[in-house]
């Protein structure tokens, strides 16, 4: 009988199985494709190491030239930007794969699936053997949704269509394609794209694109992608897709958008099916298994991290998520928070943000203000950002800093200033005492204090 079985080995179950080793607690890891999840796989560094490629490009191609700096025949070598991409993540994975190793886990690399309970816990079967542990931690992350859509199993067999996963594979741009889905994968995907001189046209459902985001941070950033040209066609409805093109519906009348490849970008959801969860009770609630904010399921013994939960779906939570998980399998005490945990949109400029905005604050009744600043008080900022309209904004609940949101270079970085004095709730007084370095960009939050 083993302490804890962890199945899925994304940032939530790598890092709990981690932890959870270096307890003392005899930890076994189940993973049936590859260490790091969709995250490290084809999720969040692929994107990034790919999109740092593009920006450098855009510098080459004529982005430079705001800053004195001209390049004669720039070019994109989008393969080796692929392969550069491969090798950061094989490198990461070993990385995790070596940490695994070293804490003591033992990582079984094949599909699980619970059997049932047993006396003092579980049972679990992987690989033609059964396994035993006292205690469980569910962490098998989400996938792509795939609405029921005309013609869309077909495209995705022949490879016109994609999800994240096939996009990030391909070894050349396509010249024309259609993003179905404004939101936070569909808009990284469309700055890669643009910059990689594909034609984009994004397909939305709202009346906005970002999501969540701040509305006026996310009008800014379309402005910022027209200028590109990707083309944004907002309150339309997916009606089907074919092998060539895709059709929408839009105020009753329907178009086609012919393009060269399709990314379907419209939500993740958490993946559920497969591992027995039915066999010892789990309830789901909306496709996700709820958990408290210890991480405990329905189920006594049973813990969840990450997105299988489908609270944020976001690898920074469920980092925390398996740590809160760890703590009171190991019989501390320890709460989930979520009311800082900031997010970002890794297009050029970054869009990120932490706590209320000041609709989602009025909505839920409080008497909020926004301080609001131009991203330009920052001398850095001005410096490195030429045009940028970037800009930066406290939300207040009183004398109570309960959101700060931003767009520009590099709001992902900066963020984290502001998600600490929320969730550490520094006072006004207190957070005004901060000394920044000079010259900054997150000075920004340095002013945006002054100025409240
Ligand atoms: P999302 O929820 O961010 O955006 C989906 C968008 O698709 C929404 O704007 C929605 O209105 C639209 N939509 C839904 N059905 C549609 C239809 N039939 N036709 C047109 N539009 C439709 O989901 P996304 O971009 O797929 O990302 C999934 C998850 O991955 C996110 O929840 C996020 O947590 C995570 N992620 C995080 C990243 C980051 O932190 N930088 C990067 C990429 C993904």
């Amino acid at each position: 009988m083993h302490d804890l079985i962890i199945i899925g080995g994304g940032p939530a179950g790598y890092h709990g199985a981690e932890l959870a080793a270096k307890e003392g607690l005899s930890t076994i890891l189940f993973e049936e494709r590859t260490i790091g999840g969709v995250c490290l796989n084809e999720g969040c560094i692929p994107s990034k190491a790919l999109l740092h490629s593009a920006k450098l490009f855009d510098y080459a191609n004529g982005g430079g030239a705001r800053y004195g700096v001209t390049c004669d025949a720039p070019k994109l070598d989008y393969a080796a930007a692929v392969r550069r991409k491969d090798k950061i993540v094989k490198k990461l994975v070993l990385g995790i794969e070596g940490t695994l190793k070293r804490s003591g886990v033992t990582v079984i690399k094949a599909r699980a699936q619970i059997e049932g309970r047993v006396e003092g816990g579980f049972a679990v079967r992987a690989g033609g053997e059964s396994y035993r542990a006292a205690k469980l931690l569910l962490c098998t992350g989400s996938e792509p949704v795939l609405p029921p859509i005309d013609g869309l199993e077909r495209a995705l067999a022949s490879g016109f269509a994609m999800t994240n996963r096939e996009m990030l594979a391909l070894t050349e741009p396509p010249k024309g394609l259609v993003i179905v889905g404004g939101g936070v994968i569909g808009l990284e995907m469309a700055s890669l794209m643009t910059s990689a001189l594909c034609q984009v046209t994004v397909i939305e459902m709202l009346g906005k694109i970002a999501g969540p985001t701040d509305t006026e941070i996310a009008s800014l950033l379309q402005k910022e992608y027209e200028k590109r040209g990707v083309r944004f066609i907002l309150n339309a409805k997916l009606t089907s897709i074919g092998q060539d093109a895709v059709t929408y519906e839009r105020d009753g009348k329907s178009e086609t958008v012919p393009c060269d490849k399709a990314l379907l970008s419209v939500g993740r959801r958490a993946v559920t099916a497969g591992s027995g969860l039915e066999r010892i009770g789990i309830e789901l609630q909306n496709g996700a298994v709820p958990t408290d904010a210890q991480q405990k399921t329905n189920v006594p013994g049973v813990f969840a991290a990450g997105d299988i939960n489908g609270t944020s779906m976001l690898a920074h939570t469920a980092y925390r998520e398996a740590e809160v998980a760890v703590n009171v399998i190991c019989g501390r005490k320890d709460t989930m928070e979520y009311n800082a945990i900031p997010s970002v949109i890794y297009t050029n400029p970054e869009a990120a943000g932490v706590g209320e905005t000041l609709e989602t604050a009025r909505a839920k009744g409080l008497d909020a203000r926004e301080v609001k600043l131009p991203m330009m008080y920052s001398g850095r900022y001005m410096a490195e950002n030429e045009g940028g309209t970037g800009v930066c904004k406290l939300v207040w609940a009183g004398r109570r800093l309960i959101g700060v949101h931003m767009l520009g270079n590099p709001a992902s970085e900066i963020i984290t200033v502001a998600a600490t004095l929320i969730s550490r709730e520094i006072s006004l007084e207190q957070a005004k005492k901060i000394v920044f370095p000079h010259p900054s960009v997150a000075e920004i939050l340095r002013e945006g204090l002054f100025h409240s």
